[in-house]
């Protein structure tokens, strides 16, 4: 979501900051801004521009703007709109300044409290309650910086990473962590503090990462932190040097793209160690696994967007393959009903993130429930879902900076893979059948290349969906989440009105869309729903649709003028969901190319999403 950096340094800073916003810009991306203590007058001094990074860089260069001390915010809208009013810091009566990610819930008391006894609001986010409660603490308490936050952060109810900085003491920042992530970098003769690792990657590879309800001072030479009962605690420094990889598009035009391509070298490193030539290495998933595994007798599935898509394939192999119960849930959904929890049920939260703030508060909530264990598949070792998992299988994918998610995708679905089999090895599958399953996993990154190979056949395909305003997606069995998968890519970055349908449930109500307009894009490997499949494809033809067929080279389909057939090379059946989501991926990006739009940073989206 939005993204935050600050630094104390003896230095300017105002470089250092801006670069930590264009490495965080993939999160949130409508308005940027910037304060610091300045190095000219001693007062804080602060330039925001709505729109990207590059817009506040320009401002910058405008007029002197230097500091030693200073915080910096890239804004992804919750309250109020894209405004340059409503950009963050913001600044309590030219004496405190604050960014802030997350939701303040209770913002509108606070508020109008303040208002009561004299504080007049510039903008219409939630933030502007925090900054002038700090001061009103300061000021009519004679409250220190650090004892005005910690007072403050009592009266908030909602989420929050916080900085802070104040003309008074002009020395450090204050930063305060509860619901949204927060780094502390560690520096010589310098420190910083922001939302992601990520941002810092210039100036340390030395990180501390706050735990929930920290706060903590950083000045130049010391960090002093205390939890969430007052106490003050150390927190462990981590080193992270491959966590902050290049962020270079090399020779590719988009960060997606390039994420596309990665994917056979990527799903190598997800497999790599986790299994011999003969079986799953089940101690992959670390001490604690075997004791969960040997409990679980169903499994319930919780995430968000792409990684729930994993989730719904995830459910046909548990229940193929391990032949066990699976529920798969939306997180923003799961914690709001009344969930029943089977005995032996094991909990697993997918996310590429960690961070993503439905997918963390359905964990915290199963926490209180009587899962067998809560196993988290995430790429993002150091994110608050490992941390608060009982134990974890990262996808090793490598920084995704593409707001629509593909790498990550492929990667989860082959943890997940492994995860089926570990179970199923508990519940009836014999090793030949391990066997089989694993030998098919070590072809998936050939396979994986021979995919790509298609690319340039399905860029040409593309030009025909370019002025489409609408298009469905069909798949049957474990191909209907790929087609769901399929619609989201398509209408997240080049903004067309996508939806999947089961092939089955098309005469149910939406064949009735179909005319020679709407494109209707289906995947169809050689498998058991064949010929059920051939059937629902020729409902849409007699009805004059246009077919756009990812295809198995051996399904017997041929191009006609109202058919294009893409011809996929033939798969073990249940690598199918990983191979047939990749030419959907390059499809929508070709499609998103033609259309001009922003592909890596689509409008209104963000890649990480950490309000609820
Ligand atoms: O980081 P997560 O996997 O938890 O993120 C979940 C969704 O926000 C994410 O998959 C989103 O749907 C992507 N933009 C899809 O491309």
């Amino acid at each position: 979501m939005c993204g935050i950096v600050g630094a104390v340094a003896q230095r300017d800073v105002s470089q250092i900051l801006l670069e930590g916003l264009k490495r965080l810009e993939y999160r949130g991306y409508d308005s940027a801004g910037m304060a610091l203590i300045s190095v000219q007058t001693n007062e804080i001094d602060c330039i925001k521009a709505m729109g990207k990074v590059e817009k506040l860089e320009a401002s910058m260069k405008q007029r002197p703007f230097a500091g030693r001390v200073g915080i910096a915010h890239t804004r992804w809208a919750t309250h109020g709109e894209p405004s340059e009013r409503n950009a963050h810091p913001h600044i309590s009566d030219d004496e405190i300044a604050v960014v802030h990610n997350g939701i303040i819930e209770n913002y509108q008391t606070l508020r109008s409290n303040l208002q009561d006894v004299g504080y007049r609001f510039l903008s219409e986010t939630d933030t502007e309650a925090v900054v002038h409660l700090i001061h009103q603490a300061c000021r009519d308490e004679g409250l220190s910086l650090l004892a005005a936050v910690k007072k403050t952060v009592k009266q908030l109810h909602g989420a929050y990473g916080l900085s802070v900085i104040s003309r008074s003491e002009p020395d450090k920042i204050i930063v305060a962590r509860s619901g949204s992530p927060l780094v502390i970098g560690v520096g010589i003769g310098e420190n910083f503090i922001a939302s992601d690792a990520l941002a810092l990657g210039q100036v340390t590879d030395r990180f501390m990462y706050l735990e929930e309800g920290d706060i903590a001072e950083v000045t130049l030479t010391s960090v002093r932190i205390w939890d969430v009962n007052d106490k003050p605690v150390k927190r462990s420094i981590t080193m992270i040097t491959s966590e902050i990889a290049s962020t270079d598009k090399g020779e590719f035009g988009h960060f997606m793209l390039k994420e596309i391509y990665e994917q056979a070298h990527v799903i190598r490193n997800t497999l790599n160690g986790r299994i011999s030539d003969t079986h799953v290495l089940e101690e992959a998933f670390g001490v604690k696994a075997k004791a969960i595994f040997d409990k679980v007798t169903s499994v319930q599935i919780v995430a968000c967007g792409t990684s729930f898509h994993a989730g719904l394939v995830t459910k046909y192999w548990l229940e193929d393959i391990a032949r066990i119960p699976c529920h798969v849930d939306i997180a923003s959904d799961y914690r709001y009903r009344n969930i029943i929890v089977q005995p032996g049920t094991l909990f697993i939260s997918i996310s590429q993130s960690g961070e993503t703030a439905d997918t963390l508060a359905a964990l915290r909530f199963a926490k209180q429930a009587d899962y067998v264990g809560r196993l988290a598949i995430c790429n993002v070792a150091t994110s608050s879902l490992v941390r608060e998992s009982d134990f974890c299988l990262m996808t090793n994918a490598g920084r995704e900076i593409g707001v629509a998610s593909t790498k990550a995708f492929t990667t989860q679905l082959c943890a997940l893979l492994l995860m089926t089999l570990v179970v199923a090895r508990r519940h009836g599958m014999t090793d030949a059948v391990e066997q089989q399953y694993v030998r098919d996993l070590n072809e998936l990154p050939a396979l994986v290349t021979k995919t790509l190979e298609l690319d340039p056949e399905i860029r040409t395909l593309s030009k025909a969906l370019r002025d489409k305003q609408h298009a469905l997606f069909l798949g049957r069995g474990i191909q209907y989440p790929v087609a769901k998968e399929g619609a989201l890519k398509l209408k997240e970055i080049s903004y067309i009105h996508a939806e999947a349908y089961p092939a089955g449930e098309l005469k149910h109500g939406p064949l009735a869309l179909v005319d020679e307009k709407m494109p209707v894009i289906a995947t169809v490997p050689n498998d058991d729903l064949l010929a059920k499949v051939k059937g629902n494809l020729m409902e849409v033809s007699a009805r004059g649709g246009k077919l756009f067929l990812f295809a198995d080279e051996k399904a017997g389909f041929e191009n006609d003028r109202n058919c294009k057939v893409v011809h996929m090379p033939s798969v073990p059946d249940v690598l199918s969901p990983i191979i047939y989501t990749i030419p959907l991926q390059l499809l929508s990006y070709h499609v998103a190319v033609l259309k001009g739009t922003d592909v890596d940073q689509p409008r209104n989206l963000a890649k990480s999403v950490t309000v609820e």
